[in-house]
């Protein structure tokens, strides 16, 4: 029972991981589900496969209006492919996240409302204090980008992001597809819209921001709940310790894992995407497993503890 309890909690969050940003940018996406503009699919150069910068501005000429259907079945295998080979599933839930969680409910124009348009692709963004590290995600993706140039960046991070969940044993996560890219660096989202991992008060710093999102609070300990998977390194955010060990590269489980050793994991098997996250922060046994003050504010603010405690960690409902 308790199992199938956290199975099922498993997959809610998962849900919830995946699709709430797709279900919001929609609106905000005017070639959303539209037969004429995915039809007007206009001049997709093919992009490069290295990232320099030169390459870079050239993608940003690139405008895609839809992904094929049959090119994003295809480009799914070479995401599962990519997972067994560099066993990247943490960074790429990332990479999907970061680009959709600039999103503003509140501002009605599109790309200025941000969400998942791809345009964490652009060095401006990536160099924004929060993405850190993505560098390395856009480089692992950016060949089957190349490989499969109708679909949109949009599509293709959020793609990686739901099969990398699907790959760590999380739920096979219902997707749609049709996300159009920003064009230019210029549309670009201003610094500052995703969460900070030590405010000073962090419960209301969740709720400012994924409010913000269109988000509520089952939807704010659900998502958090993807810290199941991956390490914080203090290199790249500033949290976390340098080693632990579970995730030095002697470590058993993962000596093939991902990127370079090291960091601090919220979970012992930082790969599997599954309930552990919740369990081990409530309980804080082990000084080797992190706790950001973002993650322990799911449980010591009243509201998201009922949530985290009886309902995601217990009952498993969403
Ligand atoms: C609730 C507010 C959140 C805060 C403050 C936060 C903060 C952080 C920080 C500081 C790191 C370490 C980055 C590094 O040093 O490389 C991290 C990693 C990570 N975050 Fe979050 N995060 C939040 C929410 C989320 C959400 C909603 C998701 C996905 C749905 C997510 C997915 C991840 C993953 C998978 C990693 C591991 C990346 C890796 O191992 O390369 N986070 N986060």
């Amino acid at each position: 029972m308790a199992e199938r309890l956290a199975a099922s909690a498993a997959t809610l969050r998962a849900s919830a991981a995946a699709t709430p940003f797709a279900r919001r940018a929609a609106p905000a996406n005017r070639a959303f589900f539209s037969p004429s503009l995915a039809r007007a699919r206009v001049g997709l150069r093919a992009a490069p496969s290295s990232l320099p910068q030169k390459a870079r501005a050239v993608r940003c000429a690139a405008v895609a209006m839809a992904s094929d259907a049959a090119q994003v079945k295809a480009a799914r295998e070479d995401i599962r492919e990519l997972l067994r080979t560099t066993h990247s599933h943490p960074i790429l839930v990332r990479l999907g996240w970061h680009d959709a969680g600039t999103y503003d409910k509140n501002i009605e124009e599109w790309p200025q409302r941000g969400g998942a348009n791809g345009s964490l692709r652009f060095d401006v963004e990536l160099k924004h204090g929060a993405n850190a590290g993505l560098i390395n995600a856009l480089k692992l993706i950016q060949p089957i980008k190349d490989k499969y140039p109708s679909i949109t960046y949009a599509d293709l991070f959020q793609l990686a992001s739901a099969t990398a969940i699907e790959e760590a044993g999380g739920p096979k996560i219902p997707m749609k597809y049709g996300r159009v890219d920003v064009t230019g660096p210029e549309q670009c989202p201003p610094e500052g819209k995703l969460p900070d991992a030590g405010p000073s008060s962090p419960a209301d710093h969740l709720r400012e921001v994924f409010y913000r999102m269109g988000l509520n609070d089952k939807e704010i300990v659900a998502l958090s709940g993807a810290h199941t998977l991956g390490r914080s390194r203090p290199e790249r955010s500033g949290w976390g310790k340098p080693e632990t060990k579970y995730t030095v590269c002697s470590y058993l489980l993962y000596k093939n894992g991902p990127g370079a050793p090291g960091g601090q994991s919220w979970t012992v098997e930082w790969l599997r995407f599954d309930n552990s996250y919740f369990k081990d922060i409530k309980e804080k046994r082990d000084q080797d497993l992190l706790v950001l003050p973002t993650d322990a504010a799911l449980f010591e603010d009243p509201k998201f503890k009922v949530i985290s405690d009886d309902q995601l960690y217990d009952v498993g409902i969403l």
